[in-house]
């Protein structure tokens, strides 16, 4: 995994929970990098994990929360520092159809070595897409954020539906996202 999502994982974190928290958080974890990440760095998606665990420990708020709260955070991370992924784009559905042809394309160009996952999208009307996200990472929780998060960008809400098929060494969820009235 690329270190801008542990750097951004431990700007939330430190938010959150205070610096102390984070430093006592990294030390009692023993991660093989030390947890000194750089951005353009790469670095085990086990070590994400460890940091979930060490955070959820702290705070009580169980993993997979504590994943779709990031997804959100990253959602706004992307949104200041991408925007031009954002620019033209009609609504978070338009954004989320263009995530594995266009998006994730560009980023691969920017990080040939990021790691990222495969979506199947169908959008059978303007306002419903049926999405399946495949990975070998057990991030469908953060993916989950990242999609409330992309709703709330483009000022919208949505009913979403997960349903997950992922097994242990691979993770696979659909979603069913259905637009509603606007925010
Ligand atoms: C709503 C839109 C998006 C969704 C649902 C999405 C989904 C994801 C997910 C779930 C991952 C984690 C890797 C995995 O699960 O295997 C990921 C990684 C990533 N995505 Fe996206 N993404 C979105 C938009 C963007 C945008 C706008 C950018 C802009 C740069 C971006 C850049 C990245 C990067 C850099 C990674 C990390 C790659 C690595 O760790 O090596 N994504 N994305």
């Amino acid at each position: 995994m690329k270190g801008l999502v542990f750097v951004e994982l431990l700007a939330m974190a430190e938010g959150a929970f205070g610096e102390d928290v984070v430093d006592g958080v990294i030390d009692r974890s023993d991660l093989p990098s030390g947890g000194a990440y750089t951005n353009v760095g790469n670095y085990p998606c086990e070590e994400l994990m460890t940091l979930v665990r060490g955070f959820s420990q702290h705070s009580g708020i169980a993993g997979p929360e504590l994943q779709r709260l990031f997804g959100h955070w990253m959602m706004n991370s992307f949104v200041r520092h991408y925007p031009d992924f954002f620019v033209g784009r009609n609504g978070s559905l338009d954004m989320l159809a263009a995530i594995e042809d266009e998006i994730h394309v560009e980023v691969r160009k920017l990080y040939p070595d990021a790691d990222l996952p495969h979506f199947d999208v169908q959008r059978p009307d303007q306002d419903t897409m049926q999405m399946t996200y495949r990975s070998p990472r057990p991030l469908a929780d953060f993916c989950h954020g990242l999609i409330e998060g992309c709703v709330t960008h483009f000022g919208e809400t949505a009913v979403i539906d997960r349903t997950d098929r992922s097994t242990h060494d691979n993770t696979e969820a659909d979603f069913n996202i259905r637009i509603g009235p606007a925010a």
